[in-house]
């Protein structure tokens, strides 16, 4: 038989293959209750302006809640030979309602349909996202209050370079995140445009009134340009781009943690419970879940790719190409809740081994370039005083001391402007204290930036 929404010019039956390669049913359903959230609206709007009768909008809306409690319930029978999630479900509306149910799709097409669709169901995941978010950032704020004292080695080239607390370290974490927060609810702004009323891609000949649409579904305002609004799939590459800057963030994040977790660092404590063990090696805990969040970036940068590519070439208007937009789009946006929900969980159980953190900061001669600062505030040029520092180091090398460790007549013996207080600025509390100013890593400062990105994230 040939299909019924759309058999009547066709004079034989679609290739079996074919119907089942063009199919997008098995994975599309994903947006069924978004699809009847929008025929809804549809509806309503129809008869706000008259194209339908208010007992025909009354069948239509009581049909499609009877559909949608079938579809909650699992007893929904999805049929590939019926194409998409959209004709799936009118055609169940009109088995259920008759006649009437095959009215709902006047002046509306599948294109601005399943944009629309689309658009419904990536508002109502952003928000599920940004919560998510919200709570991992909180989660490193509150840490990173609890640990603004834990003095750590700070790394440049992963070789230890300056002292910085593991709350300040946190915090840059947190930084990280806020931009994504704001890339996210950016982009939440050009997802909440209505497409429906672009029918095909022309616009519709019935008197249509697009902003009570608009309205009823809680979009800021109509897509300006019918063509346009069927055609673009820019706002899902969008998210997508944001999904692959927060993977990227966290893929970091979850290094570190691998690192820090491991016997050679031994700076922190993953719960059991975040972790699996081997099945051939007694002794081993694995941080797993750090390890598969870095790695899931990997499937959401090839997500981002596809889409850029999938709409690079085409032509206006819609074309069946976008049907591809779904897969990587719904996978991103399981990946990444997936991935927030394993941090924002994970997160507020570490546990800081801060006489670990401090013993490495301790032996790295970290404190270098205070001992430079120093004697150029004792007059010293800092090119001689990084010249003087650097003999120290070398002769702490050969000692096996660090430079705290020296005797006051030792450090005289590379500069005589070095007095007994040059111990103040030798400690790694007096190096983190010394970096008094806003961004800095003292523990005062990050207590105050906890306050701060805390009020940033309540006022959001
Ligand atoms: N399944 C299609 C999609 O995902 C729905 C729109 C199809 N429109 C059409 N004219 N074939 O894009």
């Amino acid at each position: 038989s040939t299909n019924q929404s759309w058999g009547g010019r066709f004079s034989e039956p679609t290739d079996a293959f074919v119907a089942r390669f063009t199919a997008s049913v098995d994975f599309d359903r994903r947006l069924a209750l978004h699809d009847i959230q929008g025929s809804r609206a549809h509806a309503t709007m129809l008869a706000r302006v008259g194209v339908l009768t208010e007992d025909e909008r009354d069948a239509i809306l009581g049909g499609l809640d009877e559909v949608a409690a079938e579809i909650e319930d699992g007893r929904f029978e999805w049929s590939v030979a019926l194409e998409d999630v959209h004709m799936n479900i009118e055609a169940r509306l009109t088995e259920k309602i008759g006649i009437t149910g095959k009215k709902l799709h006047t002046g509306r097409s599948r294109n601005d349909q399943v944009a629309t669709d689309i658009r419904l169901f990536l508002r109502d995941e952003i928000d599920t996202v940004a919560a998510e978010l919200a709570r991992l950032r909180e989660g490193l704020i509150e840490l990173a209050d609890r640990e603004a004292d834990t003095i750590m080695p700070g790394f440049t080239h992963l070789q230890t370079a300056q002292p910085v607390t593991f709350g300040h370290h946190l915090l840059a974490w947190q930084e990280m995140l806020a931009r994504d927060h704001e890339r996210l609810l950016d982009c939440r702004k050009r997802v909440n445009v209505l497409p429906l009323g672009a029918a095909a891609l022309a616009g519709t000949t019935y008197p249509i009134d697009r902003h009570v649409t608009a309205e009823l579904l809680g979009f800021e305002r109509p897509a300006e340009n019918s063509l346009d609004a069927v055609s673009d799939r820019d706002f899902a590459i969008e998210f997508t781009s944001f999904a692959s800057l927060l993977l990227m963030h966290l893929s970091r994040m979850s290094e570190e943690l691998v690192l820090w977790t491991s016997a050679q660092f031994d700076f922190i404590d993953l719960p059991d419970r975040f972790c699996t063990g081997s099945s051939i090696m007694p002794q081993k805990k694995n941080p797993d879940v750090p390890e598969l969040v870095r790695g899931k970036s990997g499937r959401v940068y090839g997500h981002l790719m596809s889409l850029l590519t999938l709409m690079k070439s085409q032509p206006l208007a819609y074309n069946k190409d976008n049907q591809e937009d779904k897969e990587p789009l719904f996978d991103t946006v399981t990946t990444v809740q997936d991935c927030l929900k394993a941090f924002a969980d994970m997160v507020p159980a570490i546990e800081a081994k801060a006489d670990n953190m401090f013993e490495a900061a301790r032996k790295g001669f970290s404190t270098a370039t205070d001992l430079a600062d120093y004697l150029v505030r004792r007059g010293v040029a800092f090119r001689d005083a990084h010249e003087i520092v650097g003999q120290s180091v070398a002769h702490g090398l050969r000692e096996g001391k660090d430079l705290s460790e020296m005797s006051l007549e030792e450090l005289q013996g590379f500069s005589s402007a070095i007095d007994e207080d040059v111990f103040e600025v030798l400690t790694l509390e007096g190096s983190v204290a010394a970096r008094q100013h806003i961004g800095g890593t003292a523990p005062d400062q990050v207590r105050a930036a906890a306050q701060r990105a805390r009020e940033a994230l309540t006022a959001l």
